[in-house]
C-alpha cells in the first residue's frame, strides 16, 4: 500500500524537486516517496518520513535539499543499455564526424550519466574500433558520480549488458566486486552538472548522449535543455535520446531518419544510406 503524507507536504516536494532537478513528481510517482526518502529520514536521524517533507517545508537547508532530490531521483542504467545506439555510435556516426576532425578526435558527453556504465561503454567500444574519443560523463547526483568515479560493480551490475570479453578486458574481480581498470577509469572525466544549471564552460561536443533522462521533465524544461544542449553540440554533431524519446519539443535537432533514438544538429546532414 502506498504511504499518505500531508498534501501541502507533497506538494511542496514537487515544487522542490521541480526547481532543483527538473523532475516532476506526478501522483503516479507518489508511490517513490516513502522509499526513497526513508534512508534519508535514517541519515538525518528523523523518525520518519513525513518529518523530512515537514522539515523539507518548514526549516529546509541545501544539504536536505540536495538529499531529497537526489534520492528522488531514478537512477537505472546498464551497459550497452539498448546495444542499437551503440552500434550507431561506432558504425556510422562517429565514423562520419571523425573524417571531418582534424586528427579524427571527437568529443563526446554522456549528460545524466548515473553511475557511469553508458560512458564506460563508449570508451570500450572506442578502444575495440580504434576511435579517438574525449569522453565526458556527468550527473546532478554526488552518489552516482561516486560510484562511477570509482567505477566498482557488482556481479549483478556487470552481468547486465557487459559481454564477458569486455568484462575480462577492461575489469579487475576485487574480492565481490569487478573494477574498472585503471586504463578505463581514466579514459572517462567527469564532472557534477545539474541540466537545469548553466552548461557554459563545457563542449563543443560532437556527440551527446542524453538518453532517459528527459522523459522525467516537463515539455517546459525538456525544451530549454535541449537548447542548452544544442548551444554546446557542434553545427554538424549529433544527439542520442533513449530510445523510447523525441526531440519534439524543440526544433534545434532533428531526427535522423531511420536511426531511432538519433538527432543532428545540422537537418542536411546525412549519413551515409
Ligand atoms: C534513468 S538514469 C539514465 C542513465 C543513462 N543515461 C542511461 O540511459 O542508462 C537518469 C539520470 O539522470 C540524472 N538526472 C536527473 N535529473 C538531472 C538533472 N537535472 N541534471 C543532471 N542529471 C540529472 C539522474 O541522477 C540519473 O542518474
Amino acid at each position: 500500500m502506498t504511504a499518505t503524507f500531508a498534501t501541502a507536504h507533497v506538494e511542496h516536494l514537487a515544487a522542490v524537486l521541480k526547481a532543483v532537478s527538473g523532475f516532476v513528481l506526478t501522483p503516479d510517482k507518489h508511490y517513490l516517496i516513502e522509499p526513497r526518502l526513508a534512508p534519508v529520514a535514517r541519515r538525518y536521524g528523523m523518525a520518519s518520513v513525513e518529518q523530512v517533507l515537514g522539515k523539507l517545508r518548514t526549516q529546509p537547508d541545501e544539504e536536505l535539499i540536495w538529499s531529497v532530490a537526489e534520492a528522488m531521483s531514478v537512477n537505472e542504467t546498464t551497459f550497452f543499455r539498448d546495444k542499437a545506439p551503440f552500434d550507431l555510435l561506432r558504425d556510422e556516426v562517429a565514423p562520419a564526424l571523425a573524417g571531418r576532425r582534424a586528427g579524427g578526435r571527437l568529443k563526446v558527453w554522456c549528460a545524466g550519466v548515473s553511475t557511469g556504465q553508458e560512458a564506460y561503454s563508449i570508451a570500450m567500444l572506442g578502444a575495440a574500433a580504434g576511435l579517438d574519443l574525449e569522453i565526458l560523463g556527468t550527473d546532478f547526483s554526488q552518489r552516482c558520480l561516486e560510484k562511477a568515479v570509482a567505477g566498482v560493480y557488482t556481479q549483478f551490475e556487470v552481468q547486465r549488458g557487459l559481454p564477458i570479453r569486455q568484462l575480462v578486458e577492461h575489469f579487475d574481480k576485487q574480492d565481490e566486486m569487478w573494477r574498472a581498470n585503471a586504463r578505463l577509469r581514466q579514459s572517462v572525466h567527469w564532472r557534477k552538472q545539474n541540466l537545469m544549471g548553466d552548461f557554459r564552460g563545457l563542449g563543443p561536443f560532437d556527440i551527446v548522449f542524453c538518453r532517459n533522462v528527459l522523459p522525467y521533465f516537463d515539455a517546459d524544461t525538456r525544451r530549454t535543455v535541449l537548447e542548452k544542449i544544442a548551444a554546446v553540440t557542434a553545427p554538424d554533431g549529433f544527439l542520442f535520446l533513449g530510445v523510447t524519446e523525441t526531440a519534439m519539443d524543440s526544433d534545434a535537432f532533428r531526427p535522423a531518419p531511420g536511426r531511432r533514438g538519433l538527432y543532428a544538429r545540422d537537418p542536411e546532414f546525412r549519413l551515409a544510406a
